[in-house]
């Protein structure tokens, strides 16, 4: 049983979340997602999220692609988690490159490459701006 661990917030979820945990899942036996709590995000990334933690977390529970969620709660829980969970590989897009390589003395570190052209703040950003065209389709070929 090899066991996978991501962290994010998937807030607003679209098809670049999608990609990276079934290419998450692909990886091993078990998809874990740390969720970023509300408090978190507003706390230590000054951000707020559109979507409340309760429904960004029923969205992930539903996906085939993953197994459990796990709230993630402050910046030094990873360690642990990955003991408390058994983690064989833990993985991340790459726009945090080289950000957890700590975690290799513990488990397995992988970031894989990002989708392009889509991100929560992009469409939270187009929906604002009053465009009423759709965004570009994201760019799947990785
Ligand atoms: N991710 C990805 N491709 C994208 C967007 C996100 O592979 N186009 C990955 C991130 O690298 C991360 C996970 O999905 O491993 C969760 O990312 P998150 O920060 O929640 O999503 P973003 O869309 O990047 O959100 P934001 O715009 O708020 O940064």
């Amino acid at each position: 049983m090899k066991t996978i661990l991501t962290y994010g917030t998937f807030d607003v979820f679209h098809v670049g979340h999608l990609n990276l945990l079934k290419r998450a899942r692909a990886l091993g036996d078990r998809l874990i997602v740390a969720l970023s709590t509300d408090e978190f995000n507003l706390e230590m990334k000054n951000k707020v999220t559109a979507i409340p933690y309760r429904d960004r977390k029923m969205i992930l529970e539903h996906l085939n692609c993953v197994d459990l969620v796990i709230p993630e709660i402050n910046w030094e829980q990873k360690i642990n988690d990955v003991l408390n969970h058994n983690v064989d590989i833990f993985v991340m897009g790459d726009d945090w490159q080289g950000k957890f390589d700590f975690l290799s003395d513990y488990c397995e570190v992988q970031y894989l490459k990002r989708t392009d052209n889509i991100s929560s703040t992009m469409i939270k950003q187009h929906i604002s701006s009053g465009n009423n065209g759709q965004l570009l389709a994201a760019d799947m070929s990785l």
